[in-house]
């Protein structure tokens, strides 16, 4: 009776499959199935071989690695194509890197094989190679991380068997670069580090009151007028401005330059065009998109502004059309994220032509829900009939679930997880990023360095622990469950400028995030995370040369 309660009690542990001295690894996000053998693989100018019919974007993601060994060891890794050699092949019989496609992996899995003599690498599609070539890099000393050559490590890497799979299929960061503007490299170097720990989706906040920061051709004042503010509060004195002119954008061609260098990560970048509020910038450039017609300014501030597009008329949908066909074009991604949050009502009360739409379809106040808020869900589902027309789904922030909601959207939860549990039970994708530990500005503690200005002034104790801990699926049923499609870590930017701040805010909690996203709940374990922080990954992010935080709690 004995044995069979505890075999019972293994197989159930191993549903998630982590054996017990998996840790040894330190690998972050901890994959799914580790298990360890005697002995090790001499990494230093083994010969790499990859299977043809991989993609030509993940050949290149395996020359990198073979690249980055030759500077950091010295000694050339030799690039060819494996002949007469498929994912089947015993490892007893091979010799050197092995990158194989294996079409049976589910999406975005991989597995690693390492023998004495060979390194067997498999995945079924382009992100599975790509997760298994971060987590190889995990597993080899950190100097791999340097780009100089170093003889004093041990280039090896310890023989074990990785079955490894996400348990989310959205795991996600978002940049604000409105509030403060990032250039196309800072970008890309952000994305680099969430393609370390195994993040595939990149929320990219383009559009707000403070700048607008996309070149759309068909309308060119967005850039030449909406981009520049005129100035910047001081601090949280929202009555200031340094009257310093600041701004900039990304042309069509550098938005299509992060795209392609993000899918090469793995990263599929997702745009938020922020409507019906956050707009100010574009009604600056083109005043006849508010109620009042303006003049409008850029803001200096941070906030919610009370002016927002004016629905009453038909050239406002005119100008969403236009831009979201332009967005279209650039982002291949099956989302766009329309926004949806902090739109005040208050325009649309006074305003002739929105009440004027709003008495034209019908709309009334009623079951604890405005007019008014009727009138953003009007918006909310022209621009998702008009995105299905073009073949993309929408995510909205979770206030497109006030009122009525179309199935089909997907509701981003960022007030708590209340309107997440909400939206899950009512049969809607959700993706959850609550304030409550996804704010990746609020501060991370009570120390000096957290006590900088380059974090949300008010919001203290925001660490990587209460993250790692957090319960994101409250008194879900599993089937409400079933459409939680991730978590994300959101980076607004009021008061993060520098890109050494931005790093400081993003880790360890990226860390943390990819271990909720990659692990899902089951397979959590906050002492292995602490351990494989404190032995490996903070030493990989000295290597980089990141400014993070150096403690997961207080
Ligand atoms: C938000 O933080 N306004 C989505
Ligand atoms: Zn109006």
């Amino acid at each position: 009776m004995k044995k069979i309660f505890s075999s019972l009690i293994l197989s159930l542990a191993c549903t998630c499959a982590i054996a017990a001295n998996a840790p040894e690894l330190y690998i972050v996000p901890q994959p799914q199935s580790v298990t360890m053998a005697k002995g090790s693989f001499k990494v230093k100018g083994a010969n790499f071989n990859y299977d043809t019919s991989l993609s030509q974007q993940t050949v290149l993601a395996v020359g990198k690695l073979a690249q980055d060994l030759y500077i950091c060891t010295g000694r050339a890794n030799s690039i060819a194509s494996a002949v007469g050699v498929s994912a089947d092949t015993p490892i007893a019989k091979l010799k050197g890197f092995f990158f194989l496609k294996d079409s049976s992996l589910p999406a975005e899995a991989y597995t690693i094989e390492v023998g004495p003599k060979a390194a067997k690498v498999c995945a079924g599609d382009h992100n599975g190679m790509i997760y298994a070539l971060a987590t190889l890099r995990q597993m080899m000393p950190e100097a791999i991380f340097a780009d100089k050559t170093n003889d004093e490590v041990s280039w090896t890497i310890p023989c074990c068997t990785i079955k490894d799979k996400p348990y989310f299929a959205y795991r996600g960061i978002q940049l604000d670069c409105a509030r403060h503007f990032f250039t196309v490299e800072q970008v890309k170097r952000y994305l680099d580090i969430a393609a370390l720990y195994k993040i595939n989706r990149f929320h990219w906040h383009l559009t707000e009151d403070q700048g607008w920061r996309i070149e759309i051709k068909k309308y060119p004042r967005l850039t030449e007028v909406g981009a520049f503010r005129e100035g910047t509060q001081i601090g949280t004195d929202r009555s200031t401005s340094d009257h310093k002119r600041y701004g900039g954008y990304y042309t069509q061609e550098q938005i299509r330059e992060v795209v392609d260098y993000a899918a090469g990560l793995g990263i599929t970048v997702i745009p938020e065009l922020d409507l019906p509020g956050h707009m100010l910038a574009a009604m600056a450039s083109y005043p006849w998109l508010g109620c009042t017609g303006g003049p409008y300014q850029v803001w200096h501030r941070w906030g919610i502004s009370d002016q927002v597009l004016c629905i009453g008329k038909e050239e406002t949908f005119k100008f969403l059309e236009d831009v979201l066909d332009e967005i279209c074009e650039l982002f291949p991604s099956e989302y766009i994220h329309i926004g949806g949050d902090e739109c005040p009502k208050k325009m649309w009360q006074q305003c002739p032509a929105c009440q004027a739409r709003i008495a034209q379809l019908g709309l009334k106040d009623g079951d604890g829900v405005t007019k008014e808020q009727r009138l953003q869900n009007y918006v909310t589902a022209r621009m998702q009939n008009y995105l299905t027309g073009k073949g993309r789904k929408i995510i909205g922030w979770d206030e497109i679930l006030e009122g009525e909601l179309a199935m089909g959207a997907t509701v981003m939860s960022w007030r708590g997880t209340k309107a997440g549990i909400k939206a899950s039970a009512m049969g809607y994708d959700v993706i959850m990023t609550p304030t409550d530990c996804c704010y990746l500005d609020y501060k991370q503690g009570q120390r000096p360095e957290d006590l900088s200005g380059a974090s949300y002034p008010r919001k203290v104790d925001y660490n990587a622990k209460k993250l790692y801990t957090f319960d994101f699926f409250e008194s879900m049923t599993p089937e409400a469950q079933k459409h939680i499609l991730g978590v994300q870590g959101n980076m607004w930017t009021e008061y993060i400028e520098a890109e050494s701040d931005l790093y400081y805010m993003l880790m360890p909690r990226l860390q943390a995030l990819s271990e909720v996203d990659w692990c899902g709940p089951e397979c959590l374990d906050y002492g292995r995370f602490e351990a494989s922080m404190q032995k490996k990954q903070f030493r990989i992010l000295d290597v980089l040369g990141y400014n993070y935080r150096k403690y997961l709690a207080e």
